[in-house]
């Protein structure tokens, strides 16, 4: 008897110690000067939010993002795969949550996403006709997009349709729908949800052909008379190669089409990788060098990664006039996909909050920039 209790109170009071010594460093991230302030006269700031943020697990979490950021886009919850699991049932829990989050908290929802070759409902696979897939795509876009309009401030309406050479991707849209897809799905999106801004979002498109391929959709779109209010330009970037010249251009091209840019899902990978941008579908097979900073970031990438974010946040104010959101592709290092792509396992530092919501030099260095 005495000795269960002994131990129970050991444990404890191991716990406690064990919660203690993590209490100081998530209160003080409190403190620290808030992002959405920091740049509210130049631009939304966003996140990205997983299931267990949206539901407000961690108070101290929620309090952080709410301080930190102004919109919010679901990382994974509004995916066709989860909104929508079978041929004739939703599933709206998660997203309908979201919305209450974002009415709560004072943050605008950036709807993610209706079209996208990928996370797809699993029935998709089963269909081999073009009149089973127009059905879904009407039925999917005007029931999600008509249940939200009023609700969010906006759709990635289609995701990620172009190659890299600007050619539209083969997905099981363009090959039952044909190329008129994208526009098709802007059309519809229109009807349901006017009252929303729409958005066509891909990564890489800042590279010179994917832009082509990007800047023919926007004007193919326009020419049918439909709506498209924005580009969304990914930015899943990589240390020392973020390509700024390009995103400048991509900025001004874009404007000049008469939509707004913004930027949605910015990271900057510190792992090394083979290949650019955010295709889910590649993969790397792990090696020994593959996960290299398991045990912290050296100060010399940590540098570079300030620098990085630095010239990228001043390139976004030099165009303030244009760039209307900045979205981070999750909260702090441990949120991030690219602890696990496209190797899984990984230890990755790709955001401005470390894995206890600590600012990185990187954050201090984006902050200095409005002093
Ligand atoms: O929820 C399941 C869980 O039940 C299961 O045990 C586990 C095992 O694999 O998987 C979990 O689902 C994962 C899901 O994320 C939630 O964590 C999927 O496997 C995983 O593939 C999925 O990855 C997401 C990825 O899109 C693929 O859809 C990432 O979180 C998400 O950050 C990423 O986001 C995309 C954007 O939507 C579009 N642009 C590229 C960007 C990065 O890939």
């Amino acid at each position: 008897m005495y000795l269960k209790k002994y131990t129970f109170a050991i444990s404890t009071t191991a716990l406690l110690l064990a919660n203690l010594s993590l209490l100081p460093d998530r209160a003080s991230a409190q403190n620290i000067p808030s992002l959405k302030d920091t740049f509210k006269k130049d631009f939304g700031i966003g996140t990205a939010l997983n299931t267990a943020q949206i539901e407000e697990r961690d108070p101290q979490m929620t309090a952080f993002i709410v301080r930190q950021f102004n919109m919010a886009t679901p990382e994974n919850i509004m995916k066709s795969a989860l909104i929508h699991p079978k041929w004739d049932t939703y599933n709206f829990e998660m997203a309908d949550k979201l919305v209450e989050f974002g009415k709560k908290h004072n943050i605008k929802i950036n709807g993610h996403t209706l079209i996208w070759h990928s996370q797809l409902p699993p029935f998709i696979r089963g269909i081999k006709s073009a009149d089973s897939i127009r059905t879904f795509f009407n039925d999917h876009i005007k029931t999600v997009a008509g249940r939200y309009d009023g609700k969010v401030l906006s759709w990635d309406v289609v995701n990620e349709a172009l190659n890299e050479d600007g050619t539209m991707r083969k997905s099981v849209f363009l090959q039952y729908l044909g190329d008129d897809f994208v526009t098709e799905a802007f059309r519809l999106a229109q009807q349901a949800a006017p009252k929303t801004e729409l958005y066509y979002n891909d990564y890489n498109n800042e590279q010179p052909k994917k832009r082509a391929g990007c800047i023919e959709l926007v004007k193919k779109i326009k020419a049918a008379g439909v709506r498209i209010d924005g580009v969304g330009i990914q930015g899943h970037w990589h240390v020392g190669k973020v390509p700024l010249n390009d995103i400048e251009e991509s900025i001004l091209q874009y404007a000049a089409l008469g939509v707004k840019v913004m930027f949605t899902e910015l990271d900057i990978e510190v792992l090394p990788r083979n290949f650019q941008g955010a295709d889910v579908g590649q993969r790397m097979t792990a090696n020994e060098q593959s996960n290299p900073y398991t045990a912290g970031l050296p100060d010399s990438v940590q540098q570079q990664l300030a620098a990085d974010y630095e010239a990228l946040f001043k390139l976004f104010l030099k165009h303030k006039d244009k760039v209307t959101r900045v979205t981070f592709w999750g909260v702090n290092d441990a949120d991030s996909w690219l602890n696990n792509w496209p190797i899984r396992g990984r230890t990755s530092y790709p955001l401005l909050f470390d894995r206890k919501n600590q600012p990185k030099p990187a954050f201090e260095k984006v902050i200095a920039l409005k002093k």
